[in-house]
């Protein structure tokens, strides 16, 4: 069946749609995938795929996660690192973003590396055969069993603060014979401001990640007199949905002062992880910079800061969630019922909300929909898209157009990618929903819907409960 890229802004679904794309598109700053398009039906397409037919097939909500897009993005961060950085670079990916075995599996087949927070994230990585040495743990209190799980692993640790480091210690100390030193990056803080919501904002000195720079001599005093610990690098990350170029150009000038630092204390500093942060498009007003522009600038940042002070380049980490994989995935819902408030709002209310979305509640974040089985149908009406969970909040979007709808058309919220599927729970008992991988006309699950059998699985009902007969 032949597609239609349509261009041009009508007040309708095919407003968001990308047109003609060119592999020079950065994803982040689309709307919909790279792939979506408007098929004869008047459906919107993803992945070769018909977005009704694929609620058809696999139910909703339904997170939907182009390969293409995902993996436009991966290539556009390790092409621009080759473009613009003298040195060695690595991407990893920030899998907090969207943890799960096919996604950790695709950007590891791109080349890049993962970032993970948790035993948990930690797993997952290592099970969908990602290199270990590829590996970043991060995390403000990671238990002694997680920091084990890595070492045995062997990955890269990022401590986070005093405790971390004497457990390390201690752990190397324990008896068992650890082959080779620990690799350790140190995360510090380094109380540069950005325009963000303040719960995703990481790098001000009011923040609970990392140490505080005036920490500095202490921490690689310590550290230098640590025979089991490699202090290869260190790690900021400033904090995340950032459209400014000018805080990542200033955290590299101050991270390369930190790496002088660390030369004069003797210690072997050679990666410089910048952390992740570059925002995406969610609405028509968000204008984030391209993933090439916010390369150049870093990079350009810690080369003429290692020019200024004299010093080689270290190997340069940046470590993206959100603008790899925000903008590759949409979710579809079932749109059920109405409650229409004569001279206040119209509520449209889909088969989800905040259980697989919690982004709006959490943070006040903006979205926009469409209606994936009429998408040329003139947008007239103004409503909100509530969930369906008992929580006067649980609004998907508060406010947005959409041509008149009724129970049963699949509406697909945008850019969903990022923080939704790792973020969602089972508020309400609500099973989460099932993903799909879609490319090229071929849509495979790459997360099984649950159950109400799996919503009861870890329950236990005591014997003294169980009903008498
Ligand atoms: C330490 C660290 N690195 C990387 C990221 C990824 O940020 P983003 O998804 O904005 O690129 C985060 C997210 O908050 C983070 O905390």
């Amino acid at each position: 069946m032949v597609s239609t890229p349509v261009t041009g802004a009508v007040n309708s679904g095919r407003q968001y749609l990308p047109g003609s794309i060119t592999e020079a598109a950065s994803p982040n700053q689309y709307l919909l995938p790279l792939t979506a398009r408007l098929n004869p039906q008047d459906h919107l397409e993803i992945g070769g795929c018909d977005v009704p037919a694929l609620v058809h097939r696999f139910g909703s909500p339904l997170y939907i996660l182009d390969e293409v897009t995902l993996r436009t993005a991966c290539r556009h961060y390790r092409q621009a690192f080759q473009c613009y950085y003298p040195g060695d670079a690595l991407v990893i990916y920030a899998s907090k973003a969207w943890n799960c075995l096919a996604v950790c599996a695709i950007v590891a087949a791109e080349g890049l590396g993962i970032d993970v927070v948790s035993g948990g994230e930690l797993y997952t990585a290592l099970q969908a055969g990602v290199a270990p040495d590829t590996i970043y743990f991060h995390g403000n209190n990671k238990s002694v069993e997680e920091l084990q799980l890595a070492i045995d692993a062997g990955c890269s640790i990022v401590v986070d603060n005093w405790l971390e480091l004497k457990t390390l210690t201690q752990l190397c100390s324990g008896g068992q014979e650890q082959p080779t030193k620990i690799p350790i990056l140190l995360r510090l803080t380094p109380g540069i401001e950005c325009h963000t919501h303040e719960y995703i904002r990481t790098g001000h000195l009011d923040s609970k990640f990392g140490f505080d720079p005036d920490q500095l001599d202490a921490v690689f005093a310590f550290v230098r007199q640590q025979p089991s610990l490699e202090c290869i690098g260190l790690h900021a990350h400033i904090g995340s949905q950032i459209f400014e170029l000018q805080p990542h150009h200033d955290l590299a000038g101050v991270m390369v002062q930190w790496m002088s630092k660390a030369a004069q204390y003797g210690l072997p500093v050679r990666e410089l992880d910048i952390g992740g942060g570059l925002g995406i498009r969610y609405t028509e007003s968000d204008d984030p910079p391209s993933i090439d522009e916010w390369v150049r600038v870093v990079c350009q940042g810690i080369v003429q800061a290692c020019e200024r002070q004299n010093l080689p380049l270290p190997r340069l980490i940046a470590e993206p969630g959100r603008s790899l994989i925000g903008s590759a995935c949409v979710t579809a819902y079932t749109i059920g019922s109405q409650k229409v408030i004569p001279g206040v709002r119209t509520y449209v209310t889909v088969d989800g909300g905040m259980s697989d979305n919690p982004r709006p509640i959490t943070y006040q974040s903006v979205y926009r929909a469409v209606v994936a089985n009429r998408m040329s149908a003139e947008a007239t009406e103004t409503v909100a898209i509530a969930g369906k969970h008992c929580e006067s909040g649980d609004i998907v979007i508060k406010q947005t157009t959409l041509p008149p709808t009724q129970p049963g058309d699949t509406l697909v919220v945008l850019a969903t990618g990022a923080y939704n599927y790792s973020m969602a729970s089972n508020y309400n008992r609500l099973a989460r929903p099932a993903a799909v991988l879609v490319n090229a006309g071929e849509a495979n699950i790459i997360l099984q819907r649950e159950t109400y059998q799996d919503l009861i699985q870890h329950d236990r009902l005591p014997q003294r409960l169980h009903p008498t007969l």
